[in-house]
């Protein structure tokens, strides 16, 4: 291995350093951006464990964050076709995505203007969006057709009744709705995080969604996430899973200076050492998991032995573009290093956190149910494929005690553990003496930086 001596890590300064150390003198190519730390002087310290318990804190959130959000509310792929409806649910808010025939999307609010019903139950292609009670009926775009009996409503112009509509934008595949229809445009919530992909060139609506599962968890949907928003937690909760792989004490935040709706996690794949060295023998056993736990099929191959000149990260790489070959037909080989077996994960505010390179091609985000105490985790893997887009997975649900490792296979392992810690972080939370949880300087800084942006929305800084 090429590497330089690390840096036992004793600050953000030394995993900086340590990451860089990695970069330089492989040249794996990362993305400038990827290169440059970034870091913001964020004063929140600790977070008043009633904005995980709190009925009323959840109902400011649905009134202060949820109403005046853009929200991730489909993938793109599951709506190919003029017509293809989506729904989507979430504090409060019920709206159906509908294709349109000229390839654009729109958003209705999902009650019918008659008496309230809900206009759509199911997903699926439709010609036109009629309500079941009394027939009440609006085109793809939301234009009344028909209103039976128009004669008896002297108060209702059939042609002036559309659909309330939601603001729809578009981003890297996915849907994003505002209920507000006049919102300012998506990109302009997304701050430079658009410009950071293209210059990137990371695209994940040149993927295919292969599976997807909403998951039901008992705990706040901010417990939920914020397990998801630093690796701290990775000795304790997956020593066998994650840990084997590489330390967490690498793992990079960045937060971006002006930038409250994102921030950035980075990680490296086969660099396990943080104490001076990244033996032969270490690299042997990161390379020894890799295969058990995500490619088994190649389990009997000849070139998984590490040396000087075949490192840990050599034969990751060899082997996920070897994967994504056989299995979905994807060539890899013209893609940098970094992208292929690296990790990166942004978390956009308020809910959903895509990652933009194939170390876990993972996009999720998360919702309440309908209170403080449960929420919903839509998790969906975004694979490479060949010259033909494969259809995309249907969405299976999970219930709160089914497992996701039947499902998502080894990460389906590493989301388990973290399942099985969720509701009993609720109920500390719930029986806390101190009332307020601790937030560290950097590993989790970015549970501070979503915190201090959540305190902005809902008006509270406790
Ligand atoms: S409630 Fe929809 S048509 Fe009557
Ligand atoms: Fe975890």
């Amino acid at each position: 291995m090429t590497k330089a001596s690390p840096t036992i890590i004793a600050s953000s300064n030394d995993v900086y350093e340590n990451f860089m150390s990695l970069y330089r003198p492989e040249r794996d190519d990362p993305p400038a951006s990827v290169l440059e730390q970034s870091t913001d002087d964020i004063p929140l310290h600790t977070v008043s464990t009633t904005r995980y318990t709190s009925q009323e804190f959840h109902e400011r959130e649905v009134r202060e964050v949820w109403h005046k959000v853009w929200q991730v509310a489909c993938w793109g792929g599951d709506i190919p076709n003029a017509g293809d409806t989506s729904l989507y649910d979430n504090a409060g808010i019920s709206a159906v995505i509908v294709r349109q025939n000229d390839g654009t999307v729109k958003a209705f609010y999902n009650s019918c203007l008659h008496r309230g019903m809900r206009l759509c139950n199911t997903q699926g292609s439709r010609a036109s969006l009629k309500c079941r009670f009394h027939g009440y009926t609006w085109g793809l775009d939301g234009k009344c057709t028909n209103l039976p009996h128009a004669w008896d409503f002297p108060n209702l112009d059939q042609e002036n009744l559309p659909l309330p509509e939601l603001a729809v934008g578009e981003w890297q595949g996915f849907i994003f709705v505002h209920p507000d229809a006049s919102a300012r445009p998506l990109e302009a919530y997304l701050g430079s995080m658009p410009a950071q992909w293209e210059a990137a060139g990371w695209s994940l609506d040149s993927r295919f969604k292969a599976i997807h599962v909403t998951k039901k968890i008992r705990a706040n949907w901010k417990v939920a996430q914020e397990a998801f928003m630093e690796g701290y937690h990775a000795p304790a909760v997956h020593p066998d899973t994650i840990m084997p792989a590489g330390p967490f004490e690498l793992i990079r935040a960045d937060i971006f200076p002006g930038e409250p709706h994102f921030s950035r996690g980075l990680g490296s794949s086969g660099v396990i050492d943080v104490d001076g060295e990244n033996s032969i023998a270490r690299q042997q056993a990161a390379v020894d998991h890799y295969v058990r736990f995500y490619t088994p099929e190649f389990s009997a191959r000849d070139d998984l032995v590490v040396t000087d000149a075949n490192t840990a990260r050599d034969i990751m790489h060899r082997l996920a573009v070897e994967k994504a070959r056989i299995d979905n037909g994807a060539d890899l080989s013209n893609m940098a290093r970094f992208d292929v077996i690296d990790f990166c994960w942004y978390n956009v505010f308020p809910n959903f956190m895509p990652w933009p390179t194939l170390g876990y091609p993972l996009a999720y985000w998360f919702r309440p149910i309908d209170g403080p105490n449960t929420c919903t985790m839509d998790i969906l893997f975004l694979l490479p494929h060949g010259d033909t887009k494969p259809p995309s997975a249907q969405c299976i649900d999970l219930d709160y005690d089914d497992p996701c490792e039947p499902y998502l296979g080894a990460v389906g392992t590493i989301l388990d553990e973290d399942m099985a810690n969720l509701p009993i972080i609720q109920q500390g939370l719930e029986s806390s003496k101190s009332g307020v949880v601790n937030l560290s300087e950097y590993f989790e800084s970015r549970i501070r930086h979503f915190h201090s942006t959540l305190g902005r929305y809902v008006g509270d800084d406790s």
